[in-house]
């Protein structure tokens, strides 16, 4: 007889989006004529730039030639993109990274899912606290987390790093030692960042005790302040104890599109096993490769029209995080991030909880936002709005929101 993982068993609930949906389908169900807007989930609303869609049209059509035709991409993903990817976002900001340490994928939630295989079950992990739901969930999948703790809204075997305004939403060193451990600057849901000077503390840490992180960078490109790292390796000594995440996602619109890479320095060891070559073994093995279409459609992310294109993107979405922050600020919210990040994190007014803030939002504006105890207990009375709605429907939004 056959048996199951039964550490899907222990997962508490629903996913958080689903339980959100299904408010939202039940809300709008019994109010048929009511426009619900969504500042809820972290998808983007603004089309391809043109500079990626002509590279897609120019690959389809590579794709229907006998001569140009591709098969299987190369296991890394193909040079082109990732010495694009070196030159852009690594050597042009002074953090040295090679070639053959970029692995291309289909984005970050899986790679951060993933990435979970080349480390033992013992590892005993450190979050922060809200986090990123992916992180510690795989980890339970994969067994690492001990048991839920229904009271407690936390697992038995997990760090926990409380990230709250008392702290400046930036986690504490640990009184545990922690062997993994996940960072995510600018953060989702916070929409706060930490300096560079602070991120190198955590690198000086983790190679004191042996430590590794996995640092998602999925939302660099919102980094507006000049004393923020937007990769790890900027961080001196960070090749020796970091993996970081990229995402095509947030910086280009590729949500729909699939598109990301992984870092594994050849540098980052564990007793003399190169993670690296573990990575490239499990990439070989179980992933087949991004499609080469997409992999053109990242290359042209990087060129100068490219460039310019998703700038604008990214400076249309943290407009609207300037007028969520600035609007519920003067309409006596208490407001955090949307500087660096496209999110926005407020404290839920007359010390309602996460979820009673959502029904009164979703009930009295028609607004759609997520709880932040959905991210973690430490996200109890705090509420997060995304600014990858569309202007016009993130004005009314914000009007609605001011009438309550
Ligand atoms: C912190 C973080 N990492 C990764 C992802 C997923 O990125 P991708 O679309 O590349 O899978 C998200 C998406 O919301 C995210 O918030």
């Amino acid at each position: 007889m056959y048996k199951i993982n039964e550490n899907y068993l222990k997962l508490p609930g629903s996913y958080l989006f689903s339980t959100i949906g299904k408010k939202v389908r039940a809300y709008k169900e019994a109010n048929p004529d009511k426009d619900v807007i969504s500042l809820g989930i972290g998808d983007v609303t603004q089309p391809l730039a043109p500079a990626v869609i002509n590279a897609m049209h120019k690959a389809v059509d590579e794709m229907g030639k006998k001569e140009t035709f591709k098969g299987y991409a190369p296991d890394l993903g193909y040079e082109f993109l990732r010495k694009a990817i070196v030159l852009n976002d690594y050597k042009n900001r002074n953090a040295f990274v090679e070639t053959d340490e970029i692995f291309i994928s289909d984005g970050a939630k899986s790679d951060s899912g993933n990435i979970g295989d080349i480390f033992s079950k013992d590892n005993k992990i450190a979050v922060c606290d809200p986090v990123y739901p992916v992180y510690v969930d795989t980890n339970a999948m994969a067994g690492r987390t001990g048991d839920y703790l229904e009271d407690k809204q936390k697992w038995s075997n997990v760090i926990y790093m409380p990230c709250v305004k008392e702290n400046n939403f930036a986690p504490e060193i640990p009184e545990e030692t922690p062997d993994i451990i996940y960072l995510c600057f600018p953060n989702n849901p916070t929409g706060s960042t930490i300096t560079k000077d602070e991120l190198q503390k955590w690198v000086d840490y983790a190679n004191e005790n042996g430590a590794v992180i996995i640092y998602d960078a999925a939302y660099e490109a919102y980094i507006s302040e000049d004393n923020i790292a937007h990769s790890i390796y900027e961080c001196e000594g960070a090749r020796t104890c970091a993996i970081e995440l990229r995402s095509f996602s947030k910086n280009a619109g590729f949500t729909g599109t699939r598109l990301g890479f992984t870092v594994v320095p050849k540098d980052l060891k564990c007793e003399g096993v190169s993670l690296n070559s573990l990575w490239a073994r499990r990439q070989g093995t179980k992933f087949n490769g991004a499609p080469y279409i997409i992999q053109r459609a990242g290359e042209a992310v990087y060129s100068e029209e490219g460039k310019r294109e998703t700038r604008e993107q990214v400076a249309y979405y943290m407009n609207n995080a300037r007028v969520i922050r600035e609007e519920l600020k003067s309409a006596g919210y208490t407001v955090f991030g949307g500087v660096n990040a496209p999110y926005i994190w407020l404290k839920t007014p007359d010390n309602m909880t996460s979820w009673e803030f959502f029904d009164v939002m979703l009930n009295r504006a028609n607004v759609v936002g997520t709880p932040g105890s959905g991210f973690g207990p430490s996200g109890e009375g705090y509420f997060r709005l995304t600014a990858f709605g569309e202007y016009e429907n993130t004005i009314k939004a914000i009007e609605r929101i001011k009438n309550i």
